[in-house]
């Protein structure tokens, strides 16, 4: 009986959330696996009346799930940062989340905004380190106010951090490269960086990768990009990549042109990882404040991280399933991805997934 803690969140993390639930149950008849659901109110609507964002106390009682399901947390009335420092970042670093999996894959049927690439050629994933960086909030301001102010806000990583990635990476590209899934000759990993500027940070990246995957990884073909050209080339050749790995900002940067690449936020799912204890898969897109309560928004992101988390729990048929219903409903049904013109409703689109699953 796998426990799971759902937090639908703001504007329409509930719409999307209450597809990926109907999902999960039916995949769940299907593959004849147990679960139960409880649901938080963490988010935007919950601070403007209690002024509550996520206590400690929150993060030892999600310690009692086997994973969390979240919507989209951000509210229009509330200001920048107080709910991604205090709930997102929060359960990231409260839960020590430190991988956040992002896979860029597109499914048939969607349109990218890149010429002449398909399906087979933008299909890769992206681990983000998730819990250092520029992330840590090390910094401050001296003299704020005055024309003379500073600002400093620094990127941290120790060795253990970077090594608990980078093992954590190497693992998931031999498990899951391009070699593995019978598409490619290598199961390869790249490392992104910056080490011809960012010597300090990037030069132990760099340092610790090679060392790990020279003598635990020797299967695994190593490559390295500058994070700038990797922004290139994921749009000029996203067939080069299989597996990339990278700090936590420059992992938030890319990524956001890795979902624009595989048709946009109404696609895009990502999983924060914590592989010791317990995770939280969430549609990477926002609360969308204009759409919502229309019932227009595209629940498919979601449902895919409903998809991502039965994975983690190790309900892999079930995964595959979910996967492929959603392949099967962006070929075959949907007029578009957008929130809107898809053709169908979000509710619809859940029922047309839960219809391919029991077919
Ligand atoms: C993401 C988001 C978050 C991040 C924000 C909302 C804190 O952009 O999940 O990519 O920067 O990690
Ligand atoms: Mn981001």
């Amino acid at each position: 009986m796998y426990k799971i803690a759902v937090i639908p969140g703001d504007g329409t993390g509930p719409e999307v959330i209450a597809e990926a639930l109907k999902a999960l149950k039916t995949v769940s008849q299907k593959y004849g696996f147990k679960y139960e659901t409880t649901s938080y109110d963490f988010g935007g609507q919950r601070y403007l009346k209690t002024g509550e964002t996520l206590s400690d106390k929150d993060i030892e009682e999600l310690k009692k799930y086997n994973a969390i399901l979240l919507g989209a947390i951000g509210h229009p009335d509330v200001p920048p940062g107080i709910l991604e420092k205090g709930v997102l970042l929060k359960a990231r670093f409260g839960l020590d989340q430190y991988i956040n999996l992002r896979p860029v894959r597109l499914y048939p049927g969607v349109e990218t905004p890149l010429k002449n690439k398909g399906p087979k050629e933008i299909d890769y994933c992206v681990i983000r380190e998730n819990t250092g960086d520029q992330y840590t909030g090390a910094g401050g301001f001296s003299m704020k106010g005055t024309p003379h102010e500073v600002a400093i806000q620094s990127a941290i990583y120790s060795r253990h951090q970077v090594d608990r990635c980078l093992r954590y990476a190497f693992e998931y590209t031999r498990k899951y490269g391009k070699k593995a899934q019978g598409k490619g000759e290598h199961n390869t990993l790249a490392l992104v960086g910056k080490t011809n500027v960012l010597t300090y940070i990037y030069d132990l990246w760099d340092r610790a990768f090679h060392e790990m995957g020279a003598k635990d990884y020797p299967d695994i073909k190593r490559e390295y990009f500058h994070v700038d050209a990797t922004c290139m080339w994921m749009v000029k050749s996203p067939e080069w990549f299989d597996v990339l790995v990278t700090g936590n900002m420059f992992g938030d940067i890319i990524t956001d042109l890795g979902a624009i690449t595989q048709g946009g936020m109404g696609l895009a799912a990502g999983g924060n990882i914590n592989p010791e204890g317990v995770s939280m898969f969430e549609p990477i897109g926002g609360s969308a404040p204009k759409y919502t309560g229309l019932g227009v928004i595209n629940p498919l992101a979601a449902i895919c991280a409903a998809g991502m988390m039965l994975e983690t729990l190790g309900e892999q048929a079930a995964a595959d399933k979910i996967e492929e219903a959603v392949k099967y409903v962006t070929a075959n049904k949907l007029k578009s991805m957008a929130a809107g013109n898809m053709g169908y409703s979000t509710s619809e689109v859940g029922d047309l997934v839960c219809e391919r699953i029991v077919s």
